[in-house]
């Protein structure tokens, strides 16, 4: 599978270096273009290679890893979805120093507003629950196994999603719809950036 990834920073090197361990490729894509990216995409290894955001955007799965403010701007003016899938791992922060500050969503949840930016996308939210240092150190802690959440509308990119975890070696859980998952699993929910360990059956 070749993943597109609108934004190449730390989220998307993460889920870049775990996509490309299990066999996949990955086309990152930022603002300042395919040539600001050399290093990081020889970095990464056979199967990294960076694109123009559109290019990244028309690839079948698409990770959007991009900061709350800057995710309207990433998507407009791409081609249309039509049914492509979008891994929404964004949080809504829009400020991370001195201390965090969370977007008001006029209580609507992030991803509902993600998919309603994409429109024609069947957006998953995954990714985002997990702090990147956690996703990086790797699936095992204290002899369980980490879980990510995962939300969505459409069971067959959700089901892709959740197995592709697994094959991260994570545990994926599926917390239902985008809109009452996705609240739960957002930033400010209660399941944000919490590292939770499954030490049972997995
Ligand atoms: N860091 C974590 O532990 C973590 C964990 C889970 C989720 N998240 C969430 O994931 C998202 C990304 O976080 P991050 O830590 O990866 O941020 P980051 O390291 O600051 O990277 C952001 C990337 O997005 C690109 N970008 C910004 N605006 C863009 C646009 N309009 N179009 C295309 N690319 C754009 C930036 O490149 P240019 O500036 O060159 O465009 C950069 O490559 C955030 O919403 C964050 O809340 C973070």
């Amino acid at each position: 599978m070749r993943f597109g990834a609108i934004g190449a920073g730390a989220v998307a090197v993460a889920f870049a270096r775990k996509a490309l361990a299990a066999g996949h490729e990955v086309v990152l894509s930022n603002r300042h273009g395919p040539d600001s990216l050399a290093r990081r995409v020889s970095e990464l290894g056979i199967g990294a290679s960076a694109g123009a955001v559109e290019e990244a955007a028309r690839l079948d799965y698409v990770l959007l890893a991009v900061p709350w403010p800057n995710v309207q701007d990433a998507l407009r003016g791409l081609p249309e979805w039509n049914r492509r899938v979008l891994i929404d791992a964004t949080n809504p922060f829009i400020e991370y120093s001195p201390n965090l500050v969370l977007a008001d969503l006029g209580g609507r949840g992030a991803s509902e507003i993600v998919a309603g930016l994409a429109s024609g996308a069947r957006v998953v939210k995954a990714f985002n629950s997990i702090v990147t240092a956690r996703f990086d150190e790797g699936p095992v802690k204290n002899g369980g196994v980490r879980v990510i959440f995962v939300s969505g509308d459409d069971s067959e990119s959700k089901a892709f999603i959740k197995g592709l975890i697994k094959s991260f070696g994570f545990d994926p859980i599926d917390l239902g719809g985008l809109v009452m998952g996705g609240r739960l699993q957002q930033a400010g929910g209660p399941l944000a950036g919490r590292d939770l360990v499954n030490f049972g059956d997995h």
